[in-house]
Order: structure tokens, then C-alpha cells, then sequence
């Protein structure tokens, strides 16, 4: 794999929350995530709801502050930087929300909703001129028209209003776009323009995407590298096409199977499991999936699955006392 671009190493973040039945007010929302992110390469991010996937986004974006672990941007701590250094680095790591309705203030035009960054981030274009021929370039890098700058989010349809919070993404240049269900608020054939419009981006300015989705075939479609979470652990990563189709963790398989397969008409259904996700507040002892795996023993109670922190940064990896594929864990797998 190509250099790293992100690295994350035992992150841990707690929630304190109203007291459960059992008094229990300590939600720990992720819990020892570690990841890399290449140059480049898009990394899919998959699990239940709840699972901790926004805290995740939400903490590489610098908005909430881990409780323990690391995140490094480039070999660079973010939560150690200060003034000038730390809006360097928010200025290379850009988010894409759900709901572009919500994320798009109504009462800006399309053209102050893309300018805005540069408020904070003075120094990037510095004639109004600049900024408006900057304004104008995004528009049309998104596929919107230059005339579209005098119109408000509610002007425009879902997919533009998309378009938009994509081109609001790109003001600063980022190395890094989060997207945190990117396309899940669109209509389905508003969702490929959208994933395609991401993909062409990324080969035109080389930027890496984080992209959760709860729709596995999105992510297979658009992902070099997935990672499965589960109770605010990443529970499996590898080459996607390795994941999807020789998924090593029980609970990747269990997702895997209940998945909608790539031909037309069958995207869409709900993933089931057995049982429920149990609470990050009461989380299971050893094992967090056991309370839901078919193969689980008395060891997956006891003790927690050794951290795959051995294999190269490309390997298929997963954490689990008894893979379904025993073979390819810890083998690296090489990637495109
Ligand atoms: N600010 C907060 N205060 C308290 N609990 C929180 C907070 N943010 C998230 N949580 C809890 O942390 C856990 C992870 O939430 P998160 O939003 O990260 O999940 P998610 O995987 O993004 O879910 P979804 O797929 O529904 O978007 C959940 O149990 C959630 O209730
Ligand atoms: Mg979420």
C-alpha cells in the first residue's frame, strides 16, 4: 500500500450519559480503533447503527477530543497543534454530511455556501475576484452551472444540494474528504451521479475519501479498502473484494450474506442478525459480537481477540478467537 496518509492507533472515546438501570453512565462510543488510510485510496466504512462510525468521523475531524490513542495526520498529532498550525491541518481534512438539507444553510446563496471556508481561512484567495472565479471554478468542477451561484439550497434538488455540499468540501483543497453517508438521503439513481461525481474527483485531485454507508453495495462499488465496526471496535479490514467475498469475522460474513447482491432490483434490504446489538453501555465481556455469533465458546467470553496489529498495513485482517477463514489472517494482501 502507498504511503499513509491517516494512521489511528487505540482510540478511545467515552460518552458520560444519564445513568442506565444498572448505573451505568460511561458509553464508550469507540473503543481501541486503530486504521490507516492511504494517499489516494477511498477506505468504506461499514457497521450497524450506533456502532460508532459518526463519533469516529467526528473525531479525525477534530471535533471531538479522544479520551486516549492516537490520530496522526501525515505524522502529525492534530490535537497537539495550536492556532495557525491546527487551521493548516482542519483546512486538509473536509467532511461531506448525510443530509445536505441540513448542512446547507437556507439562507446563504450557493455562491456564499462555497465561500464560507474562506472566512476562517483567509489567506487562500485574497481579492473578491479571486474568490468569485474560485466560486465559479467548483460549480462547474461539481457539475453545477455558474449561474447556479444566486440560488439557495431549496432551489435545488436533492443531488444538487449534494453537489453543493461537495463543492462547499473542496473550497480549501482538502488531502482528505469524510463522508459520512454521502448518498443515503438520494433517490437511487441520483445516488450513482453522486458516486460517480466522487470518483471523478478523486482521479482528478488525488484526494482520499473515509466513506461510511450502511448500503454495503455502495461501498463495494466505491471503496479500494473496507473496514467493519461493531460496539466501537473495527472488527475486520482488508481489500474489498476480499472482505465482501472471503470475509474472515463471523459478524462481516453474517453482514456480507444478508447483503443485496450487485445485479439491479435486489439493493436496499435491511441487514438482519440474530438478537440485538447490545449497549456500549453494558458492553460483553471478551468477544463484543458473542452475544450474536453462532460459533462463539467459552473463550470468546473470557478473553478479548487478540488485536490484529501485526499484519502489514494492506493485510485482511480480523479480530476474532474463531475466523471462518483462518488462512488469510495476518497474510497480507497486496493492494491496487
Ligand atoms: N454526543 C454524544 N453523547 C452521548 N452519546 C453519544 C454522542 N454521540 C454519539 N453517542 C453514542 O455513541 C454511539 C455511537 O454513535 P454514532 O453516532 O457514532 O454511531 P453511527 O455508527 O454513526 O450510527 P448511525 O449509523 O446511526 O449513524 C451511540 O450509542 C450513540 O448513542
Ligand atoms: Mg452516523
Amino acid at each position: 500500500m502507498s504511503e499513509s496518509i491517516l494512521k489511528v492507533r487505540g482510540l478511545t472515546k467515552t460518552f458520560k450519559v444519564p445513568a442506565n438501570a444498572a448505573g451505568k453512565n460511561q458509553l464508550r462510543a469507540l473503543d481501541g480503533i486503530d486504521l490507516d488510510l492511504a494517499r489516494g485510496e477511498t477506505l468504506g466504512l461499514v457497521g450497524e447503527s450506533g456502532c460508532g462510525k459518526s463519533t469516529l468521523a467526528r473525531t479525525l475531524m477534530m471535533l471531538e477530543r479522544p479520551d486516549s490513542g492516537s490520530v496522526t495526520w501525515d505524522g502529525v498529532d492534530p490535537f497537539s497543534l495550536k492556532g495557525k498550525d491546527l487551521l493548516a491541518l482542519r483546512r486538509r481534512v473536509q467532511m461531506v454530511f448525510q443530509d445536505p438539507y441540513a448542512s446547507l444553510n437556507s439562507r446563504m446563496s450557493a455562491a456564499d455556501i462555497i465561500a464560507e471556508p474562506w472566512r476562517t481561512h483567509k489567506t487562500m484567495y485574497k481579492t473578491s475576484r479571486d474568490r468569485a472565479a474560485r466560486v465559479r471554478e467548483l460549480l462547474h468542477l461539481v457539475g453545477l452551472r455558474p449561474s447556479d451561484e444566486h440560488r439557495y439550497p431549496q432551489e435545488f434538488s436533492g443531488g444538487q444540494r449534494q453537489r453543493l455540499g461537495i463543492a462547499r468540501a473542496l473550497a480549501l483543497n482538502p488531502s482528505v474528504v469524510i463522508c459520512d453517508e454521502p448518498v443515503s438521503a438520494l433517490d437511487l439513481s441520483v445516488q450513482a451521479q453522486v458516486l460517480n461525481l466522487l470518483n471523478d474527483l478523486q482521479k482528478q485531485l488525488g484526494i482520499s475519501y473515509v466513506f461510511i454507508s450502511h448500503d454495503l453495495s455502495v461501498v463495494r462499488h466505491v471503496a479500494d479498502r473496507v473496514a467493519v465496526m461493531y460496539l466501537g471496535r473495527i472488527v475486520e479490514t482488508g481489500a474489498t473484494d476480499a472482505v465482501f467475498d472471503r470475509p474472515a469475522h463471523p459478524y462481516t460474513e453474517a453482514l456480507m450474506s444478508a447483503a443485496p447482491k450487485l445485479d439491479a432490483g435486489s439493493r436496499g434490504k435491511r441487514i438482519i442478525l440474530e438478537g440485538e446489538v447490545p449497549s456500549p453501555l453494558n458492553p460483553p465481556s471478551g468477544c463484543r459480537f458473542r452475544t450474536r455469533c453462532a460459533h462463539a465458546t467459552d473463550i470468546c467470553a473470557s478473553t478479548v481477540p487478540p488485536a490484529a496489529v501485526d499484519a502489514s498495513e494492506s493485510g485482511h485482517v480480523a479480530e476474532c478467537h474463531h475466523p471462518r477463514r483462518p488462512v488469510s489472517l495476518g497474510v497480507p494482501v497486496a493492494v491496487g
